[in-house]
């Protein structure tokens, strides 16, 4: 009896001691667990930096600073600023309202004084782009490109890319799947979205048989191409040597039945499974007013082309097929003719931000960077809503060689060139952007304001 207590003592402390024992083995493997979980962690951002690298999906938190690459930037570089981003950008143009959006820019060539700008419409070099905006992502962190126009049919220019900084929008795979002409038509064929029969010829010979075949009048282009330079109307087999010559820029030549009616495009955001038709847009083509000498040549647009219901309804039907089929991401326009029996027929798809955005926020108030990036990783679309107003952009070219005076005092103005830079012939000055209740008070007024610009031009 005497010794059970000491015995009964060290039973109670042995317990105790079993019991901590247990504890500290379950605190020690759930710091190991937890050990291990951060370790996974770090892995998972590792792989997902890999992936990113690889030019894989990003996610919305990364994207913080992004790069406008394109001919001209100034429209898509300021939405994505007031969408609240770090914005670079790369383009043609020494433009002073680009240098207000970016945080830092590249432009090809500088503006000075006794030295004209680069003639982009003879002297457009895709690799140009790329090798600037490798420059500017070795200095800055970049996160994702924003495509504008002109790299659209350059494809390992557009991988290149794509593997430096991910493109935020269509992939290099899916953007060459909608600029083979052949095969781009052909998909529209079984789609039945209705189109110009089209061709593609190598030679001359090629492009008078298949002219003869389909009729004259045909159009004439490049099958690389960018606002409408290059295009040629041709009614007759002399017209049409002169047209392929003009057209035989950089590879191949597209010869198209010519469709009769409304120059316009359709402006959509797609997401995985659905679209969104922001609005539908009027072209304006080679207008004399304000010195385009291209006949096809690109002037501006008037937002929105107001067409009746069952021709929206169709518009509407033409860009979920082409959408869905082709994978679409993000803001994509589609360029149509509307023929005088309402059907619209589909010229190309600009598979990336189009020249209309600047009227499109302006009528749909809406910051279509922010849309883009909402409908490409969260594929979330915004409502329709019909635009309450217009806008009208107008691009003003050069009549002659001519010396930019100071548009910074006026308003409405866009694309602003450093004043005193010289402007050659034919290239362009600066766009005008302004708002009207209706279609021709917006026209109206950007018209008077082009006129004032004008008379504000000395010859260089
Ligand atoms: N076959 C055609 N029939 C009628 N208009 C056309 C035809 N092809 C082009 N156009 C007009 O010319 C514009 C420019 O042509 P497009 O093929 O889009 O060239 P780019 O790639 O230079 O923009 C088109 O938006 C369209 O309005
Ligand atoms: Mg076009």
């Amino acid at each position: 009896m005497h010794n059970l207590r000491p015995y009964s003592i060290n039973l109670i402390v042995g317990i105790f001691l079993m019991i901590e024992g247990i504890l500290m083995l379950t605190e020690y493997l759930e710091l190991k667990n937890s050990n291990h979980r951060r370790h996974h962690n770090k892995l998972f951002i590792f792989l997902f930096t890999h992936a990113k690298e690889a030019g894989q999906p990003l996610a919305r938190t990364e994207i913080r600073n992004l790069l406008v690459i394109g001919i001209d930037t100034v429209f898509v570089a300021a939405s994505a600023k007031r969408a609240g981003y770090n914005v670079y950008a790369v383009d043609y143009f020494d433009d002073i309202d680009l240098q207000h959006a970016c945080a830092a820019y590249k432009s090809i060539k500088k503006h000075k004084n006794t030295e004209s700008r680069l003639e982009v419409k003879t002297n457009f070099d895709p690799r140009a782009l790329l090798k600037v905006a490798k420059t500017l992502s070795k200095k800055h962190r970049i996160d994702a490109v924003l495509l504008s126009s002109g790299l659209d049919d350059y494809t390992k220019i557009l991988c290149k890319l794509n593997e430096m900084v991910p493109i935020l929008g269509n992939p290099p795979d899916i953007i060459r799947s909608i600029r083979e002409r052949k095969k781009f038509f052909n998909a529209l064929e079984k789609l039945g979205v209705p189109h110009p029969e089209t061709a593609v010829v190598e030679n001359l010979f090629e492009a008078k048989e298949v002219a003869a075949r389909m009729g004259y009048p045909v159009v004439v282009k490049p099958s690389k191409g960018f606002g409408g330079v290059g295009v040629r109307l041709a009614s007759n087999p002399l017209e049409l040597k002169k047209g392929f010559q003009i057209a035989k820029i950089d590879g191949d030549v597209v010869v198209q039945k010519l469709i009769r009616g409304i120059h316009a495009s359709i402006s959509i955001l797609a997401g995985k499974r659905s679209i969104q038709v922001l609005s539908i847009n009027e072209q304006l083509l080679g207008l004399p007013s304000v010195y385009q000498k291209e006949p096809f040549g690109y002037c501006g647009n008037i937002v929105p082309l107001q067409v009746t219901n069952p021709i929206f309804e169709k518009c509407k039907l033409i860009a979920e097929k082409i959408a869905l089929h082709f994978g679409l991401k993000g803001s994509n326009g589609i360029d149509i003719v509307i023929s005088k029996d309402g059907t619209p027929y589909v010229i190309e798809v600009n598979p990336r931000f189009q020249g209309s955005l600047g009227c499109i926020e302006k009528v749909l108030e809406l910051n279509l960077v922010n849309a883009h990036v909402k409908a490409c990783l969260y594929d979330e679309l915004p409502a329709r809503k019909p635009p309450p107003k217009f806008c009208t952009r107008l691009v003003l070219y050069a009549p002659n060689r001519v010396i930019a005076p100071d548009l910074t005092t006026l308003h409405g103005i866009w694309n602003i060139p450093p004043s005193h830079s010289i402007i050659e012939k034919g290239e362009p000055i600066c766009s005008v952007l302004i708002v009207g209740e209706s279609r021709g008070t917006s026209l109206h007024k950007a018209e008077s304001l082009a006129k004032i610009i004008y008379s504000k031009l000395q010859s260089a």
